[in-house]
């Protein structure tokens, strides 16, 4: 791989005579590409621009880099003081009207660095916490499943995480949410959000993503709430029987909960506002709020369901969660959702949107940006499904880890698209040598 980009580079470089030397290019390159596509198929479906600092809290997710310090959260709990001045009427009245199960999905490595931040902080807002791991630790706790760990095991991990919450807890709560210990969720907001439904309602949300599953399919990283119907045909009616969900394990468990939804008829949600922006989100807050940091070509644009705008007016004013947070910026939004305030600013609360009936569901936002249309097939769409290389593994968020790593084949991309690459990053460079 390196010895050919060298020969690529010198046939470039090289004034001897154009003819041969552009055929002799010409050659290399298609040579290389083959061989790229080749290492291409069987790891990873399109190539990936990150935003910096994605970069880094991806390369965390990846367990390598545990030890980052600068992500790192504090050793000590953090006091938090209270504020009695709040009016949490309507806030107390849905914690009890709208029961949420959280459970997090974690592993031995990630107990002290990642799960107990969760726990510090938006996780103590869910009506009931769980860690899910393969080991027992009483400081959590967690619940110890008897499961292997590592992302091929993801899938079953998730059944038997499920399967755990349907035996212990079916009745303790309305709604059960599944989220990594990288995920950071605001769950005042997904009680308004779930208010209206039913929990008798077939029904699971979460950032939808379009290919794979007809009706679209929930990323994992944002995590995805069900119904306490959902979970019961998931358990009861889905997870015993090969034909509604895949038996054994896979790596992309979110493509396979978004299949066994859609063939146990568990409807996949619209956790859109009333205004048609996002509420839940497969990376950072940054990552949506800042326009323009990404290639077109960048697989995010093609799968999600709905058409997001970026920028300020991707996120709802009452968004759910994301996805990538650093274990000590869970503390940092914590101070930024919960305490600080401009001074004389108030904003009256929306009001609670009436119940609907079991089995009803929201209409779509009238207000949806234009292109928003799950029957239409954009060009996006056309470069997947016309793609040579099978995708036969999820890009999902947390497969930005892996291809970052893979900045070899990137190479063999267009030049302007590398330079691109190589400008973001000297400016990044550039930008921590100042600091
Ligand atoms: C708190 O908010 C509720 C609902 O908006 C309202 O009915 C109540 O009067 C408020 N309480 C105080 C002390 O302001
Ligand atoms: C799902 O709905 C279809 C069409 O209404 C029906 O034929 C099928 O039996 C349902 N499957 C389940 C598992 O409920």
């Amino acid at each position: 791989m390196t010895s050919s980009s060298t020969l690529l580079t010198r046939s470039l470089k090289s004034e001897a005579p154009r003819s041969r030397s552009r055929s002799l290019f010409t050659l290399l390159f298609g040579l290389i590409a083959g061989f790229c596509l080749s290492q291409f198929a069987s790891r990873m479906a399109t190539p990936v621009i990150i935003y910096p600092l994605a970069r880094q809290h991806s390369a965390n997710h990846t367990d390598l880099h545990n030890d980052l310090v600068v992500d790192e959260g504090p050793e000590h709990e953090v006091f938090y003081h209270e504020h009695k001045e709040d009016n949490t009427t309507i806030a107390d009245k849905l914690k009890k009207e709208v029961r949420i199960l959280c459970w997090v999905m974690t592993n031995p490595k990630n107990h002290k660095s990642k799960a107990r931040h969760v726990k510090r902080t938006w996780g103590k807002r869910c009506n009931i916490l769980l860690f899910m791991s393969s080991a027992e630790d009483n400081e959590l706790p967690t619940v110890k499943l008897d499961v292997e760990e590592g992302r091929t095991n993801l899938w079953r991990k998730v059944k038997e995480a499920f399967k755990y919450v349907y035996k212990h807890h079916y009745n303790d709560a309305d709604w059960f949410y599944k989220a990594d210990d990288d995920t950071y969720a605001i769950i005042e907001n997904m009680r308004y959000m779930l208010y209206p439904y039913s929990p008798k309602t077939p029904v699971h949300f979460g950032f939808k993503f379009k290919p794979f599953v007809k009706q679209g399919y929930m990323s994992g990283g944002a995590g995805y709430v069900l119904s306490r119907e959902a979970l019961r045909r998931f358990v009861v009616e889905g997870i015993p029987n090969p034909k509604m969900c895949l038996p054994g394990t896979v790596e992309n468990e979110d493509i396979e909960v978004g299949r066994c939804m859609a063939n146990l008829n568990v409807s996949a949600g619209d956790s859109r506002d009333s205004t048609g922006r996002g509420r839940m989100f497969p990376f950072v807050p940054e990552h949506h709020l800042i326009p323009g940091k990404y290639d077109l070509k960048w697989w995010y644009w093609a799968y999600q369901y709905y058409k997001n705008d970026d920028g300020l007016d991707c996120c709802s004013d009452l968004a759910i969660s994301f996805h990538y947070v650093a274990p000590h910026f869970m503390y940092v939004m914590d101070y930024l959702i919960y305490h600080l305030k401009p001074y004389g600013l108030l904003r009256t609360p929306e009001a609670l949107p009436a119940k609907l009936k079991v089995g009803k569901l929201l209409p779509a936002p009238i207000d949806q940006p234009a292109a928003s249309n799950e029957d239409s097939v954009s060009d996006l769409d056309r470069m997947i499904s016309s793609t040579t290389v099978k995708i036969d593994h999820e890009p999902d968020a947390r497969e930005v880890s892996s291809k970052e790593v893979d900045t070899e084949e990137e190479k063999e991309e267009t030049e302007s698209h590398e330079k691109n690459t190589s400008q973001k990053k000297e400016a990044n460079d550039d930008k921590s040598h100042k600091e």
